[in-house]
């Protein structure tokens, strides 16, 4: 096979490439929400212990797992993994590394489809006579389909087709596509971020209304930033931030290996890798935590804040408290906040787009554009009922199975093969190849004991979760006899949709009660078009290997 490798253009090109795919919109609506959830300054730590102990040796992993596969012409999971492995069977594990990127894209993208509109909105002032519940009511008709955007029927669903188009056209220019996105993109997300922080930082009690007249921003900066112990012994706020950890620096997903496969064959991995993850924590940890937090607690109070924390305030809320800045800052105000979410956004949806398109290139010769439609379109088919089923949970699905679930498990496998199949020797060496720094030797111990343990603990964490989340209680309970109850929400329980057959019991018989039931059969929907895609994979991935083997006889 003839080997003539892509590569990137430039250092800071692939420095911005790598920290745009990790930088998205989980720094800016996933991890206030999940800070907030899990206690505030009580997340803090075991946050950054999961950066140190599974974030960097991941990183590192990733990285190094990617260029290796390079050097022999490959540029996503299936087939590195079969050369690290001893096995062909290694290559179906490597279709976790396509399948979660197509499964996330799908929604992901939708998001992005809403920055991209809310830029427009902002630009037109729709929200600037609103009233808070307007804001938060236009949201809610948005996703539920129900509004009627110009009049224009399933307006949403042609806003995401657009964003995909975007997405798509990116993609076929190639890696020098991607490159020059992330050069504009990573800066002005910063200076837009910068923007909104400085006056989430400086608001203090100015905005406090007689309404609620004890309103501080400083109140949210402080419930993050003040550490606590007291959760420390909590598994859930460790799963919590093992969770985030994944989703952030997007390990476990195959596409830092994509990337990393476009290396040159002796370029730097250690300095790389770990430059592009702290810039990614800089913008979660400094920015991330200075927008939404302090903003919304400045104008509505903490106690809002630690009621209403969702994914949801971004969208639904944000828009009217910067109107309350006046017409021009708040106008301002609002493109950056969307701004920087859209280039977040996309900077990470194209990294998903190129384990596909490499495989497609690698085993069946397919060009730049032919894998860029190709996978717009498998984006499309798993994207559209996402838009259409939005409130039935289909997006949520998605969003458990293959954006947190399929993480784990394919991180704790590569793991294990990177460092007891492949071996922590060949596998330090590699990561120490063209190194531009000393990599502490203590990673190499992480990396074989902690990282491994680690993972199977969340694993197993989130598959036994007992009732109540209260562990203590569980533990107890098993060393009375009592055995174990599971919690409706462990991973386990929500295979038979315990957790939402939990809350239709309460509801039976209600309208409440039938949109459950619906949402039942939507998950089921959504989660068989996730297998189907996973088998649909599968068999492509088969098929190359019956091709490779042909080849190989003539
Ligand atoms: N890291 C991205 C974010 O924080 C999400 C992502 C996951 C992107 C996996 C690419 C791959 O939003």
């Amino acid at each position: 096979m003839e080997i003539k490798n892509e590569t990137w253009g430039s250092r800071t090109g692939l420095i911005l490439a790598m920290a745009g795919n990790a930088v998205g919109l989980g720094n800016f609506l996933r991890f206030p929400v999940q800070a907030i959830q899990n206690g505030g300054g009580t997340f803090i730590i075991p946050y950054l212990v999961c950066f140190v102990l599974l974030g960097i040796p991941l990183l590192f992993t990733e990285w190094s797992i990617g260029r290796f596969g390079g050097k022999s012409g490959n540029h996503s999971t299936p087939y590195i993994l079969e050369a690290m492995g001893k096995g062909s069977w290694w290559k179906y594990i490597g279709v976790f590394g396509i399948f979660t990127n197509i499964a996330v894209v799908a929604y992901y993208t939708y998001i992005e489809s809403w920055t991209l509109i809310y830029v427009f909105h902002t630009l037109f002032g729709t929200f600037s006579d609103l009233s808070q519940t307007a804001v938060s009511e236009y949201f809610l008709q948005y996703v539920n389909l129900t509004g009627s955007d110009f009049g224009i029927p399933l307006f949403p669903l042609w806003i995401y087709i657009i964003v995909l188009g975007i997405n798509c056209y990116i993609l076929s220019t190639g890696l020098g596509g991607i490159e020059k996105v992330a050069k504009i993109g990573m800066p002005l997300l910063i200076l837009f971020g910068v923007i909104l922080a400085v006056k989430g930082w400086s608001m203090g009690a100015e905005n406090a209304t007689e309404l609620i007249p004890d309103a501080n921003a400083w109140d949210g900066l402080n419930f993050l930033w003040t550490p606590q112990f007291s959760s420390l012994w909590d598994p859930k706020v460790w799963l919590a931030a093992a969770g985030q950890i994944f989703f952030t620096l997007s390990v476990g997903m195959g596409s830092i290996q994509c990337y990393a496969s476009y290396l040159k064959a002796n370029e730097d991995i250690a300095l790389n890798s770990l430059t592009s993850g702290f810039t990614n924590e800089f913008v979660e940890i400094v920015l991330g935590s200075a927008i939404v937090i302090p903003i919304a607690a400045g104008f509505l109070g903490m106690d809002w804040v630690l009621n209403n924390a969702g994914f949801g305030m971004a969208f639904q809320t944000m828009p009217y408290l910067f109107q309350q800045w006046g017409a021009v800052f708040g106008t301002i105000a609002g493109v950056c906040w969307f701004g920087l979410l859209f280039f977040a956004g996309i900077t990470s949806s194209l990294a998903m787009g190129t384990p596909w398109m490499g495989f497609m290139k690698d085993e069946f010769g397919w060009g730049k554009v032919k894998g860029a439609l190709s996978f717009g379109l498998l984006a499309l088919i798993m994207g559209a009922p996402t838009i259409l089923f939005y409130q039935y949970g289909y997006f949520e699905e998605y969003d458990y199975w293959a954006g947190t679930v399929s993480l784990v498990i394919f991180a704790f496998l590569e793991m294990i093969l990177f460092a007891w199949v492949f071996g922590i020797n060949r596998g330090w060496e590699e990561l120490n190849s063209g190194a531009d720094i000393q990599v502490p030797a203590f990673f190499k111990w992480v990396m074989c004991y902690v990282t491994p343990v680690l993972l199977l603990f969340v694993l197993l964490g989130a598959m036994l979760t007992p009732e109540g989340n209260d562990w203590q209680e569980a533990f107890t309970g098993l060393w009375k006899g009592e055995g174990w109850k599971l919690d409706a929400h462990s991973l386990i329980a929500k295979i038979s949709h315990e957790d939402l057959k939990h809350s239709l019991e309460a509801k039976e018989g209600t309208e409440d009660g039938n949109w459950l039931s619906d949402r039942v059969f939507f998950s089921n929907l959504a989660r068989i078009q996730l297998v189907v895609l996973f088998v649909f994979i599968s068999v492509i991935v088969w098929f190359s290997g019956v091709k490779r083997k042909s080849i190989s006889h003539e």
